[in-house]
């Protein structure tokens, strides 16, 4: 599953909220990472080439939509902070798809994996999401989750309108 979801009958296309799209791609992470724990075989290795994909587009997605708002808002330091674990996360995937998932030596490197993750995700929800929100309106909220959706690289005019409704609050 991947973000071509948003295109099926369970789509949320006229609201795509940045930060429900970003916190519904969190849930289906951590679905996955329950996946891996809970299937062997074939099963392990199709939820691990979902797990590869979802992560793909969804640090992607926030690295060109979200971070160019957040380093204004919540500070470059966090920016920066969130954008090196993604880096090193991407490290770890890639070291990750060269290992056979059966062996032991998977089941190490991914448990590690995991936890980075998750502790990366806590970060997001906990210092970046709910400031970004704070600082910009619905409506921009909702232009934004339709880049993220479309991959698209933020308009700067978005940008620009989040940083001014930021002023003063
Ligand atoms: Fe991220
Ligand atoms: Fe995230």
């Amino acid at each position: 599953m991947s973000t071509e979801r948003v295109t099926g009958p369970d789509a949320k296309v006229p609201d795509p909220h940045v930060i429900a799209v970003l916190l519904g791609q969190h849930a289906r992470v951590k679905g996955l990472f329950a996946r891996m724990k809970a299937t062997a075989g074939q099963d392990r290795q199709e939820a691990f080439g979902e797990l590869r994909a979802l992560l793909t587009a969804h640090e992607t997605g926030e690295q060109t939509v979200l971070r160019p708002v957040s380093a204004e808002v919540v500070g470059e330091k966090i920016a920066d902070a969130r954008n090196q674990e993604e880096k090193e996360a991407d490290k770890a995937l890639a070291g990750l798809e060269k290992m056979d998932t059966t062996s032991p030596q998977f089941d190490a490197a991914f448990a590690q994996f995991e936890k980075s993750v998750l502790a990366h995700a806590e970060h997001e929800e906990a210092e970046e999401f709910p400031t970004v929100r704070a600082h910009c309106t619905d409506e921009e909220l909702q232009e934004m989750g339709q880049h993220l959706l479309r991959a698209d690289k933020i308009h700067p005019r978005t940008r620009l309108r989040c940083l001014r409704s930021g002023l003063g609050s």
